[in-house]
């Protein structure tokens, strides 16, 4: 007995002793002491030749034997633990990615796009002129000869006057007419042509004007062509803009380039008729101008107006864009403000 209480005391100064080189040398002291086969198993074992009244005190001797080279172990794993693989903040896999911004088509591209998909349906094709226009095809060729008052309703960027001198006079185009007058010039009827741009009038901006502004222009010359085909067109055209349930009336109105002229206003598609500021509390909203093409503008491209008659119309795509999506400041459409740019995103 006296033998074995001094091998346990040996024993506890070899392990108080220890030290590993490495995790290798942790593993072997691991086995030698604590293995199935370790010494702490072994002294165990001598508990069944120690007399009864002494088991209870050798019992709490092996107990702190055990716990001693527990603990000692436990050291040696910690300070020989293996290096971390993954260092740095700890990752939440189910935090949300960041979102991906995507952009979108400006509201006025989306209109316009839809404007032209819908003539395209009708079998018309689509043509472009140029912004930077003479005084021939902006006003002459359609009618407004110099001094005509009539030019007075459209204010021009003239960007150079007759009395600048030597050569043509040169402006931004007030209209997409114009375009006409390039179409008349270059192809012969039948015509079929509806032309998008972008127009410009000396205006000082605010919601309701701007000195910048889209039209899509539309021209149909053929044998025949009457003010009932007019009609049923632009009638076809705001069904498929706006609905089955939008109310059309015509008012008598006057273009030098049409005769007769008509402006088409349709029923206020934000307040539904019953009154609101779009409509000024009238319940109709004028949305284009329009006329059967006048015999004068036909002679001057060679057409003969005895043969053929034709209808023309124009119409301003913000003004669309305004009864489509409720936006009622002009100046939105031109500010690049992202928060009203976003909330096209996604339309197509
Ligand atoms: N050019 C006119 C404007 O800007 C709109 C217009 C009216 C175009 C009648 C037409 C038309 O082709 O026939 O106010």
């Amino acid at each position: 007995m006296e033998q074995l209480l001094q091998q346990i005391e040996k024993y506890k100064q070899e392990i108080a002793a220890f030290a590993a080189a490495g995790a290798d040398e942790v593993e072997q002291f691991r086995i030698k002491w604590l293995g199935t086969k370790g010494l702490v198993k072994a002294v165990m074992g001598e508990m069944k030749n120690v007399p009864n009244d002494q088991k209870k005190s050798f019992g709490q001797l092996l107990n702190e034997f055990k716990s001693l080279a527990e603990a000692k172990l436990e050291e040696l794993q910690q300070s020989h633990a293996p290096a971390a693989v993954v260092t740095g903040p700890a990752i939440d896999f189910a935090l949300p990615g960041d979102p991906v911004t995507v952009g979108s088509r400006h509201p006025l591209t989306l209109v316009r796009n839809e404007m032209v998909a819908i003539f395209k349906r009708l079998g018309f094709a689509v043509a472009e002129g140029p912004e930077i226009e003479d005084d021939w095809h902006n006003f002459g060729a359609m009618n407004l000869p110099e001094d005509h008052p009539a030019r007075d309703m459209q204010d021009t960027f003239y960007i150079r006057k007759p009395e600048d001198g030597n050569g043509p006079t040169w402006l931004l185009r007030t209209h997409t007419s114009s375009t006409q007058a390039r179409v008349m010039e270059e192809q012969k009827p039948p015509i079929r042509v509806i032309c998008p741009g972008r127009v410009y009038r000396n205006e000082t901006i605010s919601a309701r004007a701007h000195c910048f502004f889209h039209q899509v222009e539309g021209l149909y010359i053929d044998e025949n062509v009457s003010f009932a085909d007019l009609k049923q067109t632009l009638y076809f055209f705001v069904q498929e803009m706006f609905g089955k349930d939008v109310k059309v009336r015509f008012r008598p109105s006057y273009f030098p380039f049409t005769e007769p002229s008509a402006e088409m206003d349709i029923s206020c598609q934000i307040c539904g008729g019953s009154g609101c500021n779009i409509c000024k509390h009238t319940g109709w909203v004028e949305i284009l101008g329009s006329g059967m093409v006048h015999p004068k503008v036909l002679e001057n491209f060679g057409i003969d107006s005895n043969k053929y008659t034709g209808f023309a119309f124009g119409m301003g795509v913000e003004r669309i864009t305004q009864l489509k999506y409720q936006v009622n400041d002009l100046r939105l459409y031109s500010q690049n403000d992202i928060r009203f740019l976003k909330q096209f995103t996604g339309v197509v």
